[in-house]
């Protein structure tokens, strides 16, 4: 829900997480900048995806390609010719819409409208109405019906040319099933390419056109058989790659869900012709039990089958995850057969064959991709972890229950007075537990109060420093989901902090 969306982005500045990019300058719309904690919160769920992914896996490795690529590469990937959003102007606001985007937001309209005569008529006639028995028994609200399933039938990953003129027409349709006033001046839908193109070299005559990559995935196909060959790898073996990635994203929106900026962590494993189907099985159980071991609710996420196919997969899934606007994508799986890798030899005209022994044969290899946007799973994270709790007390507590493994800080050392000797012995403690976890140290405020701020920035411990620690070397270890107080030896700490936060 909408408040809850709005909570989550202004905690996520309040503490120290995102951050608008050139806020100074009044910003940049969908680049964003991750700060003191942020970044460390990023940086934990990048590792903990290598630690799965490449560590875990003795037939998969990384590599970190750069971001420029020669720019036959975004001919041979299609991304020249079929990487674009559809967009319609309004003539009259001169106003530029996402045409699928648009589609959606009057969808939203006429369920909103078909709802409201729902209530309407179960006011009238004093009995509660099933939506879709409604809709099918009367005959003012079924053509607004109809028309919502036609049209999410056609939007579906990518628009055909010829797909264009009939969205216009759509669009015109759906205003009048659900009049905007002032408007109905529409241009034609034309494509719009999301790549960024910039110039490499100095002088106007010999500078070349490139542009930013807008995957990472391009940079694991064009190095395959050089990663191979040096690494010995024999299929099925996968290269994993994280960078950053960029598209000119039209409609930017929903915080970092959709930037111009992003991060992606992907991975293309390369296989035997014939065997996709059971590897796509493979890599969706797999990447599923990865979201769900970091213990974020199992109905929070779910599978979305692809109907309609981009133009280089034989089978393609999402992982969706529920968001606070709703459930949304996050992950994708995708069966791409040889596509890349065949086109790639074709504009290079460099064979990308692998050579298997045991076969005795040649073959240019499928590939079955998963991949994730870090910002994404940022989002999915962030938003997840803050919740209102309702005290005993009556009062309630803002926490950020990140699991123990991602978040920025794993403890902060507080004395209970900033006197008779307690700064030090707990500034001692952090000197300790550095080597191992990124830890905090605060004596400022009441404890109440450092553990209030603690909760809301999601450190999953705090420890306390007290008198009678002079007299004992004990001390209070305080767990932030449960509040639960502990007295335990300070040479114990580090495993008690270990058991929570390690992988
Ligand atoms: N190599 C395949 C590929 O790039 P994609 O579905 O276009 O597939 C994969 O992107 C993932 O990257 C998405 O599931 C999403 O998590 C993330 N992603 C894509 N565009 C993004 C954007 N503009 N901002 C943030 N994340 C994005």
């Amino acid at each position: 829900n909408e408040d809850q969306f709005k909570k989550v982005i202004s905690h996520a500045k309040e503490y120290g997480y995102v951050f608008q990019s050139s806020e100074i300058y009044d910003g940049l719309s969908a680049v964003y900048d991750y700060a003191q904690n942020g970044a460390e919160l990023k940086k934990n769920i990048r590792d903990y995806w290598w630690k799965a992914m490449v560590q875990m896996h003795d037939n998969i490795v990384g590599i970190d390609a750069a971001i420029f690529m020669h720019p036959t590469t975004w001919k041979a990937s299609g991304h020249v010719d079929a990487f674009s959003d559809p967009l319609i102007d309004n003539k009259d606001s001169k106003k530029r819409y996402r045409a699928d985007v648009l589609v959606e937001d009057y969808c939203l309209k006429i369920e909103a409208k078909i709802e409201k005569e729902v209530k309407k008529a179960e006011k009238r006639f004093g009995e509660s109405f099933n939506k879709e028995e409604f809709i099918s028994t009367n005959g003012r609200v079924v053509g607004y019906q109809e028309k919502i399933d036609t049209i999410l039938k056609r939007l579906g990953q990518s628009l055909e040319k010829e797909d264009l003129a009939d969205v216009k027409a759509l669009i015109e349709e759906l205003e009048i099933a659900c009049p905007v006033a002032g408007s109905r001046n529409w241009t034609d839908v034309k494509q719009f390419n999301l790549m960024f193109g910039t110039k490499l070299g100095a002088s106007a005559e010999t500078a070349m056109d490139l542009y930013l990559r807008p995957e990472t995935a391009q940079g694991i196909f064009v190095n395959f058989l050089n990663v191979q060959k040096t690494g010995r790898l024999k299929i099925p073996f996968g290269i994993a790659q994280t960078g950053k990635a960029f598209r000119n994203e039209i409609v930017a929106r929903q915080f970092i869900f959709r930037m111009r900026e992003f991060e992606q962590m992907e991975m293309q494993f390369f296989i035997k012709p014939g065997t996709q189907k059971k590897w796509f099985e493979h890599w969706k159980e797999t990447r599923m039990k990865w979201h769900l071991s970091l213990g974020m609710g199992e109905e929070n996420y779910r599978f979305h089958d692809h109907e309609k196919l981009a133009h280089y997969a034989d089978a393609a899934t999402d992982i969706e995850f529920k968001f606070p606007f709703g459930f949304k994508e996050l992950e994708g799986i995708h069966s791409r057969t040889d596509f890349d890798l065949k086109q790639h030899e074709e504009f290079s005209g460099k064979k990308l064959q692998y050579f298997d022994h045991e076969d005795n044969e040649s073959y240019t290899p499928y590939v079955l991709e998963t991949s994730i946007g870090l910002d994404r799973m940022f989002l999915a994270v962030f938003s997840n972890a803050l919740v209102e709790e309702e005290l005993e007390d009556g009062k309630t507590r803002t926490v950020l229950k990140l699991p123990a493994v991602l978040a920025p800080v794993k403890a902060a050392i507080f004395p209970l007075l900033a006197k008779d000797g307690l700064p030090e012995v707990a500034k001692k403690i952090v000197e300790d537990l550095k080597w191992d976890f990124n830890v905090a140290y605060e004596e400022k405020d009441t404890v109440g109060r450092r553990y209030r701020r603690q909760d809301a920035n999601g450190t999953p411990f705090c420890i306390t420093v007290d008198h009678d620690t002079l007299e004992d070397n004990t001390v209070t270890i305080r767990h932030r989901d449960t509040m639960d107080q502990k007295r335990v030896k300070i040479e114990d700490l580090k495993e008690i902090i270990k058991a929570e936060v390690d992988v």
